[in-house]
């Protein structure tokens, strides 16, 4: 979602900005803008790609040592030049980007009418422009107190970054339940929605947290909350390198985030699992096993494919923990009064540790006493620092839309926090966890044999690309793999894909089948095989095309699929975590066929920082 980029310091901001820009794409965007101080305040905006901005940019003067940028992913206004931002006030005067949504804009909007204020967009972010540009002009008051005593009044999520065409080294910058990042350099502030624009030039950060503004100077970073008290700025370090961040000569980010699993995955569990001696090291999750252990329920909440890693944990630690586990939507758990007692425990899963359904759900749930464990990717991010433990999946940072090597990690932390603690609780007899164990340990080198179908599967999307639809049907720990190979083919391919259970699929979907509909079935062995295979059965009576994830041995199912993909034995407990691997290649190379740009599908975004 939408994209923040700032900088104030000697360098020329532009070339900063855009790097930054195109550093943020993935984020997902329909269109970018930037404002330059420089003599006066010059904002240039552009539906479409930073491509297309900067081709719009060339041969203009675009000197200037403070600037602003932005993508944004429409919410108030279709996607076009004029809602794009930087927007500027009707004074002329201020600049401001925006990421999040302002709830009573209508309202402020209205009262800005009122007073003879017109608008040149549809965005909620002019209105909240215009309304601290009139308390400034009003009170006659510096930027900085009319931005704090603007967010007093206002509804809503936003980060937001503005500058002052009467002060030409500051950015007042400010954020709630919308992500912001300040990189510290040596004369010069780096200013960002996630830290890929800042990684080149600093890797010493501040995270902005909610109702905190930031007055940034070359020399100087000032952070007030909205009471006007000064708060001390916590530097952290970054753990990443601009390697992560970059292609490495793969075609695609989702390719490249495919590729990386068996290094993902290890380092996920490097250091917290020892199969050998048959230890786990989770000192988050320790800090609070006794209350994990003794909860009546757990609530998993999470979205997007992150909720599909929660649906394989509630088959794992209902099995290892004997702990009922519900798995809930983050954007329904949060509306629905949810009934939450006090000791109950929330885990929240996210990859980007920003997604704003997920943050507001595990607030609401704190409040009403939940002890709340984030199984979080993004080191630092606001979810990691609302929980109360937790523990980081380690995959590095993701790029490409469509998660990849972020649930593959999710699925690895959460087994091994489901291990220990059901050793713990005595529910995991010591000989199963060993065997646990070691299966975990095994996966990575097992994804490595998985990749090298690589081409073969490539030869199935080609067979298959020209499909409407498709179904994936699974069982088990499989059926949210199942539901997880849908996720992965609509989003990449748009091609309409539903997951189901595969014996549910009696009561709706087999109504679909016909010999052009493909039928995946996650069919490794395990303890329902033989019932999947009946399924199979059911699939092909109706001439169904059948494409099958298998185990290697299974000599049975292959006389009844069109087309198998063969794939490492491992317990059904970790299987997820191989199954998935050839259905994200078939979605990655069935979106390439068709000619899609797989890492920024259409309407699709990356973070989603609004409800
Ligand atoms: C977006 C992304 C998905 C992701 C979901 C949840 O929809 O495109 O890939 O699974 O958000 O995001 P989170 O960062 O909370 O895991």
């Amino acid at each position: 979602m939408c994209g923040i980029v700032g900088y104030t310091g000697p360098r020329q901001a532009y070339p900063v900005i855009l790097k930054g820009l195109k550093r943020l794409e993935y984020r997902g965007y329909d269109s970018s803008g930037v404002a330059l101080l420089n003599g006066g305040l010059h904002v240039y905006k552009k539906k479409g790609k930073v491509a297309d901005l900067e081709e719009t940019l060339v041969g203009k003067n675009m000197e200037g040592h403070i600037g602003i940028g932005h993508t944004r992913w429409a919410t108030h206004g279709e996607p076009n030049d004029r809602n794009a931002h930087p927007h500027l006030s009707q004074s002329g005067r201020i600049a401001m980007i925006h990421n999040g949504i302002i709830e009573n804009y209508a309202q402020i909007k209205q009262d800005l009418i009122a007073k003879g204020y017109t608008f040149k967009s549809d965005t909620d972010t002019e209105v909240l422009l215009n309304f601290i540009d009139d308390i400034r002009i009003k009170n006659e008051c510096p930027l900085e107190e009319a931005v704090r005593i603007a967010l007093r009044r206002v509804v809503g999520a936003y980060c937001i970054l503005v500058i002052d065409n009467e002060d030409p080294e500051t950015i007042i910058a400010a954020r709630k339940g919308s992500p912001l990042v300040i990189g510290i350099g040596k004369g010069e502030h780096f200013l960002a929605s996630d830290a890929s624009p800042i990684i080149e030039y600093t890797k010493e950060v501040v995270y902005v947290n909610d109702y905190e503004i930031a007055i940034v100077r070359p020399d100087e970073l000032i952070l007030k909350n909205l009471g006007n008290e000064k708060q001390t700025p916590f530097i952290t370090k970054l753990d990443m390198d601009l390697t992560a961040i970059e292609k490495g000569g793969y075609d695609h980010f989702m390719l490249k985030e495919i590729f990386e699993q068996p290094h993902t995955i290890y380092d996920c569990l490097r250091g917290r699992l020892d199969a050998e001696n048959g230890n786990i090291t989770m000192s988050g999750i320790q800090k609070y096993a006794e209350q994990i252990i003794n909860a009546n329920r757990i609530i998993i909440i999470a979205c997007g494919t992150s909720w599909h890693a929660g649906l394989v944990a509630e088959y794992v630690i209902e099995e290892l923990c004997r702990i009922p586990v519900e798995v809930e939507y983050a954007s329904e758990f949060r509306y629905r009064n949810p009934i939450i007692h006090k000791g109950d425990v929330i885990i929240a899963i996210s990859q980007s540790g920003e997604t704003a359904d997920t943050l507001v759900a595990i607030e609401k749930a704190k409040e009403q006493g939940a002890i709340i464990l984030g199984i979080v990717n993004a080191v630092g991010s606001s979810i990691a620092r609302a929980s109360h433990a937790g523990a980081y999946t380690h995959a590095g940072p993701e790029i490409g839309v469509a998660s990849t090597k972020a649930f593959t990690a999710q699925l690895a932390v959460l087994t091994m926090a489901a291990l220990t603690l059901g050793l713990q609780k005595g529910t995991l007899e010591r000989d199963k966890y060993l065997l646990l164990c070691k299966e975990l340990a095994a996966i990575p080198e097992k994804v490595d044999v998985i990749l090298k179908l690589d081409s073969q599967i490539k030869a199935l999307a080609e067979k298959y690309k020209d499909a409407a639809d498709a179904l994936f049907l699974g069982r088990g720990y499989n059926f949210p793999v199942a539901l997880e190979g849908a996720l992965k083919l609509k989003e990449i391919s748009y091609i309409h894909a539903e997951g189901y259970p595969a014996a549910e699929m009696k009561h709706g979907p087999i109504a679909l089948v016909t010999e052009q509909l493909p039928v995946v079935f996650v069919a490794t062995k395990d303890s329902y095989h033989e019932k999947v295979v009946s399924n199979m059965q059911e699939i092909k009576a109706r001439k169904g095309k059948v494409i099958a994830v298998i185990t290697e041995g299974d000599t049975v199912t292959p006389t009844l699929a069109d087309d198998i993909i063969v794939i490492p034995p491992a317990h059904e407990v970790v299987a997820p975590m191989l199954s998935v691997v050839p259905l994200q290649l078939l979605a990655y190379h069935v979106g390439v066929a068709k000619g899609y740009d797989v890492d920024k599908p259409r309407n699709l975004a990356k973070s989603v920082t609004v409800e």
